[in-house]
């Protein structure tokens, strides 16, 4: 099997998607639509990945420094797509194979089409092999014109015959070439045309007229290829993403109770059996176990839910971990690097950051708690507030196992509560509670008998 070489077309401004950011880093399902088409081509394992970039080109690179091994040319100005893969020629020297061209806006293409194309283009032996479809509004894509059946040139819109804008057939924008005559041929496009560009499918008509090898290849489906050049086609392709995902998700035993309004991330993992209420979001590096409930409208990111936990509504949770058989919320807020403990209660209004707490630990109502390391058993009473913050440093409260906090409780940090101890509603804690004590930090009750009769004589 030759080298494959992948180029993806990235430097264009996408004047209609009318924002500030670069085209190919919008996104759709949960990732840039450019990483779509990297993950697309990833699969391929290609001898080497270049991106053409142009228009907010670092930007676009400083996004895509993540992933490791890519290379960058860069296309300035942007003088079209034959223009585009010229910039590319660098990071190619001395490539062999196959170069495949791809476009960062074209975010459904499937691995198994790209082999299909790479496999017809090898056995036909061809210089250039065109990913078609047949489509029911060819507007605005470049047409396939062929004589005697075979690919003669591809005619953009704007330059196209009113018969040749009657074809049906249209580019997809995806090629295969042979990398050795490659960089010969674009030197000599000319820009002679209606948007005075070099046109990457103007190679098609040279390669046609020198007599050599141009190939085909037609998807059954033309929704593979829809680029996105508008937010209503961004829309379109988010929708059919998310749909292939969540079929995959139902057919490994996932309950999606509304399949359009589950948005789970192409990196999220589920478990079988677990159900997934209506508009729930599970983004980033998210795992669900198995038998969990996650009721409407919650958003989990980067976390991981053990097996049998049950998420009410409203919930957010963040880089956090909920161990097995935990409940949280409704109206949870579940802020970074805190863990639930298995069987724990975390009710309604109750916000938790970097804070542990326990096995079989109840925070039910109404509290915040911070920088606290609770054990197993504890309950934490109703407008419970760890104090962490004193205007300049964050400090640490700890509540042993067992411990009792009375409702609105204020414990101000650093502070400890001792195993099993017990602390009375309504106090200010602002030194430890040893084991076994019961803390009490409030103004003793004074009960004025009859003063509102004398109050009202006054
Ligand atoms: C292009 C094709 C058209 C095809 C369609 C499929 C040409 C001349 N036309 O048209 O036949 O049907 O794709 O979607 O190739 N780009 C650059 N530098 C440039 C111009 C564009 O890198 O100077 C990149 C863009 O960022 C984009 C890709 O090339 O990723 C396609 O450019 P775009 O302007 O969207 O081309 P279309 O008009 O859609
Ligand atoms: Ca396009």
């Amino acid at each position: 099997m030759p080298e494959v070489h992948v180029v993806v077309l990235a430097a264009g401004k996408g004047t209609r998607m009318k924002s500030a950011l670069p085209k190919v880093l919008h996104e759709a399902a949960g990732l840039p639509l450019i990483e779509h088409v990297l993950r697309a081509a990833d699969s391929l394992h290609p001898a080497s990945t270049t991106i053409v970039i142009g228009h907010l080109a670092a930007h676009v690179r400083d996004v895509l420094l993540k992933r490791p091994g890519l290379r960058f040319a860069l296309q300035e100005p942007q003088l079209g797509t034959g223009h585009a893969l010229m910039q590319a020629e660098a990071q190619l020297r001395g490539a062999s194979g196959v170069v495949l061209v791809l476009s960062g806006d074209v975010p459904l293409l499937r691995a198994a089409t790209l082999r299909s194309l790479i496999e017809a283009h090898l056995s036909h032996r061809a210089v250039a092999t065109v990913l078609t479809a047949r489509v029911d509004v060819p507007r605005g894509y470049g047409r396939i014109a062929r004589k005697d059946g075979r690919i003669v040139a591809i005619v953009e819109e704007k330059d196209a015959t009113e018969a040749e804008r009657a074809i049906d057939e249209i580019n997809s924008g995806v090629y295969a070439f042979d990398a050795a005559p490659l960089f010969g041929a674009l030197a000599s496009l000319r820009a002679a045309n209606a948007q005075g560009e070099y046109y990457l499918t103007d190679l098609v008509r040279l390669y046609a007229d020198r007599g050599l090898t141009v190939e085909t290849v037609t998807l059954d489906d033309p929704r593979e290829i829809t680029g996105v050049n508008s937010r209503k086609e961004l829309a379109d392709v988010t929708a059919i993403l998310n749909h292939t995902r969540n079929e995959a998700l139902m057919a490994a035993g996932v309950t999606l109770v509304d399949p359009t309004s589950a948005w789970i991330g192409p990196d999220v993992t589920v478990g079988p059996d677990t159900i997934i209420h209506p508009n729930v979001h599970l983004e980033g590096r998210t795992r669900v176990g198995s038998g969990c409930v996650i009721h409407a409208s919650v958003r989990i990111v980067d976390s991981t839910l053990d097996d049998g936990v049950v998420v009410n509504n409203f919930c957010v949770i963040t880089e956090s971990h909920i161990a097995s058989g935990a409940r949280v919320g409704p109206f949870a807020h579940i802020r970074p690097q805190s863990e639930v403990g298995e069987g724990a209660h975390i009710g309604n209004f109750t916000e938790l950051k970097k804070t542990t707490i326990g096995r079989g630990s109840k925070a039910n109502h109404l509290s915040y708690l911070g920088d606290a390391t609770i054990g197993d058993g504890v309950n934490i009473g109703a407008g419970t507030i760890t104090c962490n913050y004193d205007g300049e440093k964050k400090h640490q409260t700890v509540i042993e196992d067992g411990a009792f906090i009375g409702s609105d409780t204020q414990l101000v940090a650093p502070v400890r509560v001792g195993t099993g101890a017990y602390v009375a509603a309504g106090s200010s804690i602002v030194e430890d509670v040893p084991a076994g004590a019961l803390g009490i930090a409030r103004g003793k009750q004074v009960n004025k008998a009859d003063w509102v009769a004398k109050k009202k004589k006054r």
